[in-house]
């Protein structure tokens, strides 16, 4: 599989199947902005599940539903008439001033909708109010080889994103350490995880190349790549735009897919301007796109009982994605969706970024309080970066070198199940967070709800178990 772009003497630029890059072509200096990638390449890189699944009898001719004129007997719909919810209501707190509320209510035609079957991909109003925001935020504009599909959160998005693309024994990149939720799909697709690098910086480019320009020439290259790029879920880490637009590279090289999951997006509360997302950047410089696969999440912004979440990518790949969703949960539920619309449309594009920049100190702060905490007891006892998105900290304990242990680390498990729980403090530890479950001394520190006594309190009683872990072993602590 290689469609690597070349270039030819007119000075087009062609991929080796001969698929010209689409842009302005009467003006050369306007940035190519559609994917250049053919259907028959994103074919090559679907699963045989996704391959083998029929298009939905009845979903595939919903939308043939909205024709005016056109009479449907296609769907067994039950007659909305007949459900006893008569309205939904509930008061929205402003963005601009939290001590006012407004009362929102849906009837008629979104109540109707709320409660009815609707698309396998979401709904229209949601889906072209996201097209907004993705514009706003990426600078990435709709009908330029790219659209939205809705899920029940990005958890469900990823599920289904690794069914769409992986086979047993393909194989995918993945940070390592890695979200938690992706290691029993891995393990249920069967997958062949290859681990890659991280650091405070993120993902580490460098180990990447590395993997990949000693890949074996009779192994297929891997598929995707897995990264969560702001406030990574475990790390806390922020991949910085170098190491963004070195692993991009990277793809084009290789041609593997950048599955970006990121619902800590709006979550940044770093000093600098923040990185472009690899949605933004894959676009930026002209070269074309459709290798990146971007998952957001309402979850972290305006609810995670909604489970809303959608992705935005090439649309082959989404209409292979829709399969699977219109096989397995049918849709997003329509209730969730005309409800998260209907606080969207209410606040505008401005009112949601007001909203996550609130959040977004929220959550500073909770950062700011916990590091006074950790500052205070465990200085000398563990080490860790200071996380500028989301609500995790990655934190080595400085314990005793485990008896297995080659890099002379200590072992958080043991001490973490044990000791740590019968002294009232819980966490979890850093081996949940790779495919092996291998040792480590790291564990993973959420401070997102915490209180500033417990931030204090429970700091204190991590760092007596750590103490007494070192004066045990006779490890000086200074
Ligand atoms: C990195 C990452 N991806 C996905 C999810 C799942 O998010 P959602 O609620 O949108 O399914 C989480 C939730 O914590 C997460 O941390």
């Amino acid at each position: 599989m290689n469609l690597g772009i070349e270039t030819t003497t007119q000075g087009e630029e062609k991929d080796t199947k001969g698929a010209l890059i689409l842009g302005d072509q009467k003006n050369p200096a306007t940035p190519a902005i559609f994917s250049h990638f053919t259907n028959e390449f994103y074919a090559s890189l679907l699963s045989e599940s996704s391959n083998s699944l029929p298009p939905s009898a009845i979903r595939s001719l919903m939308h043939h539903r909205d024709r005016p004129g056109l009479i449907s007997f296609l769907a067994g719909d039950p007659a909305p008439s007949t459900f006893p919810i008569t309205s939904l209501s509930f008061t929205l707190r402003s963005p601009t001033d939290p001590s006012t509320e407004t009362p929102i209510t849906i009837k008629g035609e979104d109540l109707e909708t709320s409660l009815k079957y609707t698309a396998s991909r979401g709904i229209n109003s949601l889906i072209d109010w996201l097209y907004g925001i993705q514009e706003h935020s990426h600078g990435r504009k709709r009908g330029e080889g790219w659209r939205i599909s809705i899920g029940a959160g990005c958890q469900d998005l990823i599920y289904k994103a690794f069914s769409t693309l992986l086979n047993p024994g393909d194989s995918v990149l993945i940070e390592a350490p890695v979200y938690t939720g992706v290691i029993p799909i891995l393990q249920w697709t069967k997958a062949d995880s290859i681990e890659v690098e991280t650091d405070g910086n993120g993902i580490s480019a460098s180990h990447l190349k590395s993997i990949l320009d000693k890949w074996p020439a009779e192994k297929p290259l891997p598929k995707l790549l897995f990264t969560v790029p702001y406030g990574c879920n475990p790390t806390g880490a922020t991949a910085s735009l170098q190491r963004r637009l070195e692993v991009l590279a990277l793809a084009r090289k290789y041609n593997f897919l950048i599955l970006e999951d990121d619902p800590y997006f709006y979550l940044y509360y770093g000093p600098e301007p923040r990185p472009a997302s690899y949605f933004h950047l894959e676009a930026a410089d002209g070269r074309g796109v459709g290798l990146v696969l971007r998952l957001d999440s309402l979850s972290k912004v305006l609810s995670s009982g909604l489970r809303i979440g959608f992705a935005s990518g090439p649309e082959a790949l989404l209409d292979a994605l829709d399969k699977h969703t219109s096989s397995s949960n049918l849709q997003p539920a329509s209730v969730s969706q005309v409800i998260a619309h209907s606080v969207l449309s209410h606040w505008g594009i401005d009112g949601l970024l007001t909203h996550t920049a609130t959040i977004s100190l929220f959550y500073k702060s909770k950062r700011d309080m916990i590091e006074v905490a950790m500052k205070k007891h465990l200085s000398g006892l563990a080490v860790w970066n200071s996380p500028v998105s989301g609500m995790f900290i990655w934190m080595k304990l400085l314990l005793p070198p485990a008896p297995s242990s080659i890099d002379g680390d200590g072992d958080s498990n043991h001490l973490i199940q044990t000791k740590a729980l019968e002294r009232g403090v819980l966490a979890l530890p850093g081996s949940a967070f790779f495919p092996n479950g291998r040792m480590t001394a790291y564990v993973r520190v959420a401070f997102s709800v915490l209180t500033e006594e417990q931030a204090d309190v429970g700091m204190r009683r991590l760092a007596e178990v750590v103490r007494e872990e070192r004066d045990a072993a006779g490890v000086a602590t200074p």
